[in-house]
Parts: C-alpha cells; sequence; structure tokens
C-alpha cells in the first residue's frame, strides 16, 4: 500500500517540471493499471469465496456470518436459515387411527397427542417434510402368495393423500404444497412449511405401474420399494430381523417400477427393503436413491438399518451412485432398549458420514409413526438439540445446512433432472402388467 501512495505524495509536492512532470505522470499510469489488475483480482477471489461457500448444495442465505459461541443458541441460528426437511412424518396415519380421518376435527394448530402439530413444528424449524400417506402391508392370507387377490390398499392410499392434503389446504399460512425441489425452496423462503407426499410401500400400488403414474400426478413424489411385507415388485427386510427372501431383490416386474420411475421423477426410496432390493434398485436406477427413514446398522445391528456394503454404494465415485441416508429416530433401530438418546442418534449419522460423506446424510425422524421416541428428540419441536450436538462434534454450518436440507434438495433436484432428460429423450412409458394377473379381461368369439 505505502509503495503505491507514496509516488503520488511525491508528485504532489515536487511535480512542477517538464520531464519531471511527464515520468511523474507516467508512473501514475502505472499505477492506475496496478489498481485496475488488483481490484480485478480481488474481485475474481470474492466471486470464488462466494461460490465455495454458496455451493449449490446449500440452501438458505448461511453466509458469510459466524454462529455463536454457545451450540444450542447456534443451532437455532442454523436452522433459521437451513431449516429442517424431513424425510419421512405419519402425521395422516395418525388422522386415520384417531379421528377417522375426519380433517375438521383435527386440532392441528392446538397440541396434538403426538408428536406433531404446528406449534412444535415452528418450535423445531421445520422447513418441509413428507407426509406419508402410508396403509399397512394387506393380510398376506386375503392377499395371496402371488399378490393377486383384491385388496383396499389403493383405496387407503387414496384417503390418505385426501387427508393430507385436506391440512395442508386447512393451514395455508402454515403449510404449502409442493412437488418439486423449487417448489420447497420457494415455501421456505415464503416462510411457509414445504409439503410433500410420500407412498410407504409398493403394496400401496396395488401391483400395477399405472397406478404409480396416477400418484405421481397426484402429487406423490417418493414410493419406497416396500413396506415390511414382500410385494410383486421387490423384497423386504422385515422389521428388526431378517425374512425369508422371496424374489431375492427386485422380481423382474420390480426392475421395471425402477425404470418407470426414473422416466417419471418418483424418487425411489430404499427404507425397509431387503439389503438385495436395495443393491439392485441401486444399480439400476438411473437416478440417485433416498433412504426416506433409515438408520445405520454397524452402528445398531437390526434389519431395518443400512448396512455398509450398501453404504459402500452410494456417493460419485465410479460405480457409485449418488443418494441420501436420512436418519430414523425411532428408539428400536437407534439404540439397544432404553438407550436412545440424541447423541445416539448423532452417531448413525456421523457413521454415514464417514462411510458415504456428509453430503449424503439428512434427517428421516419417523415421528408420529412410533410409539416411543429418543430422549432430546421426543417430538418436532427438538431437531435443535441435534444440531447443537453435530455443532459439538466439529460440524460446520455448510455440512449443517446439507444435512438439515440441501443434501435432500441436491439428490430431488438430480432425479428431477433424469427423467427430464429421459422424457425430453422420448422414452417410452413402462405398460407391462404384472405377469400373475389374470383379471383382464379378454374378448370372446
Ligand atoms: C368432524 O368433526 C367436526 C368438528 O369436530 C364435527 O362437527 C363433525 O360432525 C365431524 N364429522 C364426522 C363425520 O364425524
Ligand atoms: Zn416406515
Amino acid at each position: 500500500m505505502s509503495e503505491e501512495t507514496e509516488p503520488l505524495i511525491q508528485d504532489r509536492d515536487h511535480g512542477h517540471g517538464g520531464a519531471e512532470q511527464e515520468a511523474a505522470q507516467c508512473q501514475t499510469r502505472a499505477i492506475r493499471i496496478r489498481a485496475i489488475v488488483w481490484s480485478f483480482l480481488a474481485l475474481i477471489f470474492i466471486l470464488s469465496v462466494i461460490i465455495v461457500l454458496v455451493g449449490p448444495d446449500n440452501y438458505g442465505d448461511i453466509g458469510p456470518g459466524t454462529l455463536p459461541r454457545d451450540p444450542d443458541a447456534a443451532a437455532r441460528k442454523l436452522l433459521h436459515m437451513a431449516p429442517v426437511i424431513d424425510g419421512h412424518i405419519d402425521l395422516p396415519m395418525v388422522v386415520r387411527y384417531g379421528w377417522r380421518n375426519n380433517v375438521s376435527a383435527i386440532p392441528l394448530d392446538d397440541k396434538m397427542p403426538m408428536h406433531v402439530d404446528i406449534l412444535r413444528l415452528r418450535d423445531g424449524k421445520v422447513g418441509g417434510f413428507f407426509w406419508s400417506v402410508y396403509v399397512p402391508c394387506a393380510d398376506s392370507s386375503a392377499e395371496g402368495k402371488e399378490f393377486v387377490n383384491p385388496t383396499w390398499s389403493v383405496r387407503d392410499t387414496l384417503e390418505q393423500i385426501d387427508v393430507a392434503k385436506g391440512l395442508i389446504t386447512k393451514y395455508p399460512e402454515t403449510f404449502q404444497f409442493t412437488v418439486t425441489s423449487t417448489d420447497v425452496k420457494e415455501s421456505i423462503a415464503q416462510g411457509k412449511i414445504a409439503s410433500l407426499l410420500g407412498v410407504e410401500g409398493a403394496h400401496q400400488l396395488g401391483n400395477s405401474i399405472s397406478v404409480l403414474r396416477q400418484y405421481y400426478d397426484l402429487g406423490v413424489r417418493y414410493v419406497t420399494l416396500t413396506h415390511t411385507c414382500h410385494n410383486a415388485f421387490a423384497d423386504s427386510c422385515g422389521y428388526l430381523e431378517t425374512i425369508p427372501p422371496l424374489h431375492y431383490g427386485l422380481s423382474p416386474f420390480g426392475f421395471k417400477l425402477i425404470e418407470e420411475m426414473n422416466r417419471i421423477g418418483m424418487l425411489v426410496d430404499l427404507s425397509h427393503t431387503s439389503d438385495m432390493t436395495a443393491a439392485h434398485a441401486i444399480m439400476h436406477s438411473k437416478a440417485p436413491v433416498i433412504w426416506s427413514h433409515s438408520s445405520a446398522r454397524a452402528v445398531h445391528d437390526v434389519a431395518r438399518n443400512v448396512p455398509d456394503e450398501v453404504l459402500g454404494m452410494i456417493g460419485t465415485g465410479k460405480g457409485q451412485k449418488d443418494g441420501i441416508i436420512m436418519v430414523n429416530f425411532s428408539p428400536s433401530f437407534v439404540a439397544p432398549d432404553g438407550e436412545a438418546d440424541v447423541k445416539k442418534v448423532a452417531d448413525h449419522v456421523e457413521h454415514i458420514a464417514n462411510v458415504v460423506g456428509k453430503k449424503h446424510v439428512g434427517i428421516g425422524s419417523d415421528f408420529d409413526g412410533v410409539l416411543d421416541t429418543p430422549k432430546g428428540l421426543e417430538d418436532v419441536s427438538k431437531y435443535p438439540n441435534l444440531i447443537a450436538e453435530l455443532l459439538r462434534r466439529g460440524w460446520d454450518k455448510y455440512e449443517l445446512a446439507g444435512f438439515t436440507g440441501g443434501n435432500f434438495l441436491r439428490v430431488f433436484a438430480a432425479a428431477e433432472d433424469v427423467a427430464r432428460k429421459l422424457q425430453a429423450a422420448g422414452t417410452s412409458p413402462v405398460y407391462d402388467v404384472y405377469e400373475k394377473r389374470d383379471d383382464f379381461p379378454e374378448w370372446e368369439y
């Protein structure tokens, strides 16, 4: 700096004679050029810092200020800028079981009996979540071994979609129905809770890929390939212990289902699936995959959690697929009886981050779908406790903004992009019908 300002002072003090003046002018021009070059370099530096800090994986206005030193205050400040997007909340099920789906009677703006209501959603800094439109597996004796007998799964799923939409509409100041990654970002920017729909098990498709397309048109954006039962498309992992396989992963019809999900932009959700189903789906899917609510088997050994071998297939390296594992809080998946707390949940988050990377982990609480919750994560108002715990463990704000929602939005946007490209390439819809069905009418001559 002094080197640059000194000649200017000299010029003012001594600049009289012709040659001297010309020399001084020359020097001034050189200084100007140098100043321009330096400002240009500084501008490039500032721009690259901004690009690194506010990359496409982050969302919300999280930079460049620092967070408070106190982890709880810091967690709240971070969540204010990068709120939670939860992959799996079972609120519609509570309405079905507790109120016979009477949307008028639901006091979401008051105290609800389970883990979710508007006050606690706001308190917990929730920016969006998937409303699970879950209905249970049909009774296997009624459905038949080959899943061909009629059930009420599709009717009941439509009723749950109706309930979710009814509640979203009932509280327009709070919720906004969303169907794209852009919708979600806009909704959060407007201070609304982005509301997405997820179907929890392909048994809810009634073995029909046509139904998949119609659910998409109703706004559903993920289908979990199985619940706790096998179905015509894929094998389930069972519940706490592995159940014997039926198809040994995806059935041939299941591979077709994945292709159609990719083409229309329905996220492939691998929670509840067997390890072989997950492996098949990861290899076959053109789009990134998600686990809407699953934890790590290496931390707590139950069938419902994801093993390291499957986690190893996720990433951006050669032969890997992008994806996100949204960690489940359900105590039976988190730790041995009575030991589940916010620290154990953070152990699952960190394990997945260590194996796959911090850009591949998120939140899928399962709130309202479980009777018990971990200590410190009792309901939707408690997410800040988990963020505070991760701050104590050294996660920085950009990593945390990915964890709370940015990672999910990246995966969602990438799946949307795959669908756009497949459609632009003229990929034909899948019209395959489950081969075991014999209910299609035939002309008689
Ligand atoms: C639904 O709830 C409302 C409000 O509590 C009540 O007035 C109405 O009778 C209920 N409808 C049915 C069908 O139960
Ligand atoms: Zn579930």
